[in-house]
């Protein structure tokens, strides 16, 4: 039977001389995503926010593709000072070619981040936001370069609580992942609606991998119990990987979206992938950008399109 026509890391070409930010770099999709990169030829910035598991996914690069150019650069989405000083650290690389917001957290108790934000909604979307607005000029200065948005397909369905932003009443654990995502998938359609607009060199693409047997399920409690069983019917984390590599390396039409191909769009090779209307929609997106700039006090400075 002939290969169902779809991308995977067998595609990505050769990446020497280029530099690339995988945030979340230490495990599941963001290390694979880092592991193919690296094998490519790039110089890759592992943004993770402990050490010890940078230096373990490094070493475990290493022993994969010898001589690959690493660097860890310390990162928390959580809290706004460390995602600032990441920015300024990596502003001194000589080029940034993409960075990939790759990390993220699933349905944990109700925590909040550094300046109080409920944790999934400050480190999904608006760690992303603060970042991405940081490293926009510097990613402007590389001709070509890209912001990529790991969304999910559990974006699907959700729907931004505009009455409760911060969960000061209520906090439901998957409604908030879901919104955080849609959120996510939100961002780089107004993102790259208002580089479009500016005439900006860069681009804004979005990702999601299906579902990929990965650490995202830490705080699911006894359901991880099924996770061997899952692993059968779920993408592997390298597979995951894929929608991400042709995010950031393929030709892409700006503000496209990448996930697998296959059933309900689950696994499988990547391709153009579907958003539900929610996600589409301009005026949340515009609303959700005023949103995040008077919540981060960040305002990437672009004008709306
Ligand atoms: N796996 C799936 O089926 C699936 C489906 C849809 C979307 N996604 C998305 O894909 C992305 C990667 O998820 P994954 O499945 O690879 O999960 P994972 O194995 O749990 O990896 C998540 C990564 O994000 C990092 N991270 C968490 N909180 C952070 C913070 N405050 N600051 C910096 N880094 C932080 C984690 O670091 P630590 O190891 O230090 O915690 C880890 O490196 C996420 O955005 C997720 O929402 C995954």
């Amino acid at each position: 039977m002939a290969k169902r026509s779809g991308f995977t890391e067998a595609d990505v070409s050769d990446q020497s001389g280029k530099c690339f930010i995988v945030t979340g770099a230490n495990t599941g999709i963001g290390f694979e995503v880092s592991r193919v990169l690296a094998a490519r030829g790039a110089r890759v910035l592992l943004a993770c926010r402990n050490q010890a598991k940078a230096e373990t996914a490094m070493a475990a690069i290493r022993r994969k593709a010898p001589g690959a150019d690493l660097s860890f650069l310390p990162l928390d989405q959580a809290d706004l000072a460390s995602v600032r000083t990441a920015a300024e650290a990596a502003a001194r690389e000589p080029r940034i070619d993409a960075l990939i917001n790759n990390a993220g957290v699933m349905t944990p108790p109700l925590t909040r981040t550094r300046q109080g934000f409920e944790l999934q909604f400050g480190v999904n979307h608006l760690g992303t936001f603060a970042l991405t607005s940081l490293l926009l000029p510097k990613l402007a200065q590389t001709q070509g370069s890209r912001v990529v948005v790991t969304s999910s397909i559990a974006h699907r369905g959700a729907k931004i609580d505009w009455d409760d932003l911060n969960a000061e009443v209520n906090y439901s654990r998957m409604r908030r992942y879901s919104a955080s995502k849609l959120a996510n998938a939100l961002f780089f359609l107004e993102l790259d609606r208002r580089l479009r607009a500016d005439g900006s060199p860069v681009t804004a693409v979005g990702c999601h991998p299906g579902m990929a047997a990965t650490e995202l399920g830490r705080y699911m409690g006894p359901a991880q119990l099924l996770l061997p069983l899952a692993r059968l019917l779920l993408n592997t984390a390298a597979m995951g990987a894929w929608p991400a590599l042709q995010a950031a390396t393929a030709p892409v039409a700006p503000g496209g979206y990448y996930g697998p191909i296959g059933f309900r769009e689950v696994r499988g090779v990547s391709g153009a992938a579907s958003r539900s209307a929610d996600a589409r929609n301009p005026e949340t997106a515009r609303r959700l950008w005023d949103a995040s700039v008077a919540m981060t006090g960040i305002d990437p400075g672009l004008r709306p399109a």
